[in-house]
C-alpha cells in the first residue's frame, strides 16, 4: 500500500507540477481522478491554481481583428482572397469523409484559445525555446486531438497560393467556424474575424488552464472567467459536447449517477471500446440536444452533469426548449472565444508560420 501511495504521489507530481485540485482526489484542473483520498496528493494551497483569476479579467476585445481580413487589396502583407475558401474546401472534404474530424476541429479551437490565446500554440512540436514538451503533450491533448492534418493541408494549399500571409491561428479559427456550419446543417453561421498572428512558444503544463471532465461548476465558471468569458458562455460552449467522442476513463466512475438504461448501454460499449459517442442519438449533428440530455441525466462527464445546478439550470432549460436560441448564442460565444489573448502584430513573439507545427527560424 505504502509503495502504491508513493508511486501515485510521484505520478501526480510529474503530471501536474504543482498539482491543481478540486476536492481531495481530483487533480490537474479536473483531468485526473485519483482512486484514493490523501491530502498530500493535492495540498490545500494548490486548490486555487492557474485558470482561476484573482482579479476581474476584461472581456476579450478583439481589437485588431477584422472580417474579410485577407480580402483587403490595400494591405499587401495580408492579401490572400482565396484563404477562407481554401479552408472551407479542405474542411468540407475532411468532414465528409469522417464527421468526427469536424468535432476535433471545433475542440482544437477551444484548446488553442484557452492556452496562450488563439495563437496556434496548440499545434507546435518545435518552439522558439526548443521546448519539446508542448501543449500537444499536455494531459487534455495527448492522444486526443483530432484534425491537425486538416490544418496542415489547408496551410500547405494557402502557402502555395500566397506565401507568408495567413496565420495558422486564423486557419484554426476558420476551420472551427466551417466545421460548425457543416455539422449543424448550416444552422450555425459564425462570423469569424481574421488577423491573429501565430505564437512562438508552447508548454504542456499550461494546458491545466483547460477545465477537465471531473471539474465542478465553480471551477468551470472560474476557468471561463479567467479568459474573460461569462458563465452563460461556458454553458453555451459546452453544447459542443453534442458531437464527437470521449474516452470511457473520463466518465466510467459515474455510471451510477446517470439514467440507468443509458448507463447500461454505455457500460456495454465501454466493454468493447475505449471511446464512445458523446451524443447517443445524433452523434454527428451539432444541435441543442445536449441540453435535454443534461436534464435527462444522459451526459457523460461530471462537468456536463453539474450544469444541472441551480446557477445554470435556467440557461440549460432555455437552450433545450427555445428553438434557435442556443444556435445564436453559440455563434456569438465562438466569435468571442476567438478574441482571447490574440496577437495582432508581427513581433518577437508573433509571426506568420510557414508550417503550422514549427516556428520559423
Ligand atoms: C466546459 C468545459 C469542458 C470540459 C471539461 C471538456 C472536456 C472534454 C473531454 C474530457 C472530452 C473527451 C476527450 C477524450 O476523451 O479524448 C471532450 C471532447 C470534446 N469537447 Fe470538450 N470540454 C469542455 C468544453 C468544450 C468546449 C468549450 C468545446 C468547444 C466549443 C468543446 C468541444 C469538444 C468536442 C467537439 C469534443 C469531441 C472531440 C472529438 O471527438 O475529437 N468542449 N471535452
Amino acid at each position: 500500500m505504502a509503495t502504491k501511495l508513493a508511486a501515485l504521489i510521484v505520478l501526480v507530481a510529474f503530471l501536474a507540477e504543482p498539482p491543481a485540485c478540486e476536492g481531495d482526489i481530483i487533480c490537474f484542473n479536473g483531468w485526473l481522478r485519483l482512486p484514493i483520498q490523501d491530502p498530500r496528493l493535492c495540498p490545500p494551497g494548490s486548490r486555487m491554481r492557474s485558470g482561476i483569476p484573482r482579479q476581474l479579467v476584461p472581456r476579450p476585445s478583439g481589437l485588431g481583428l477584422g472580417f474579410g481580413y485577407y480580402n483587403n487589396r490595400s494591405s499587401r502583407s495580408s492579401y490572400c482572397p482565396r484563404a477562407e475558401g481554401i479552408v472551407r474546401a479542405t474542411v468540407s472534404k475532411a468532414v465528409a469523409a469522417e464527421p468526427g474530424i469536424g468535432a476535433g476541429l471545433i475542440r482544437l479551437f477551444f484548446h488553442d484559445c484557452f492556452v496562450r490565446g488563439c495563437d496556434a500554440s496548440v499545434l507546435l512540436t518545435e518552439t522558439n525555446s526548443n521546448n519539446s514538451d508542448t501543449e500537444r503533450e499536455g494531459q487534455p491533448n495527448k492522444n486526443s486531438l483530432r484534425g491537425l492534418e486538416v490544418i496542415d493541408a489547408a496551410k500547405a494549399a494557402i502557402e502555395a497560393a500566397c506565401p507568408g500571409r495567413v496565420s495558422c491561428a486564423d486557419i484554426v479559427a476558420f476551420a472551427a467556424r466551417d466545421a460548425s456550419s457543416i455539422l449543424s446543417n448550416r444552422r450555425i453561421n459564425i462570423r469569424m474575424q481574421g488577423g491573429r498572428f501565430d505564437g512562438r512558444e508552447s508548454f504542456a503544463n499550461e494546458t491545466d488552464q483547460l477545465p477537465g471532465p471531473f471539474s465542478g461548476a465553480t471551477v468551470l465558471q472560474s476557468n471561463f472567467r479567467a479568459k474573460g468569458l461569462t458563465s452563460d458562455e461556458m454553458v453555451t460552449l459546452s453544447g459542443a459536447h453534442t458531437i464527437g467522442r470521449a474516452r470511457c476513463a473520463f466518465f466510467s466512475s459515474r455510471f451510477s449517477e446517470m439514467d440507468p438504461a443509458f448507463a447500461a448501454k454505455l457500460r456495454a460499449r465501454c466493454d468493447d471500446d475505449t471511446n464512445v459517442n458523446q451524443d447517443h442519438v445524433t452523434p454527428d449533428v451539432l444541435d441543442r440536444r445536449y441540453y435535454q440530455d443534461i436534464i435527462d441525466r444522459k451526459v457523460l462527464f461530471t462537468s456536463d452533469a453539474v450544469l444541472n445546478s441551480t446557477e445554470t439550470i435556467k440557461q440549460v432549460k432555455e437552450n433545450a426548449n427555445k428553438a434557435g436560441m442556443w444556435e445564436r448564442k453559440f455563434e456569438r460565444a465562438m466569435e468571442n472565444m476567438g478574441k482571447i489573448g490574440i496577437k495582432t502584430r508581427r513581433g518577437k513573439d508573433a509571426e506568420i508560420r510557414k508550417v503550422c507545427w514549427r516556428v520559423n527560424n
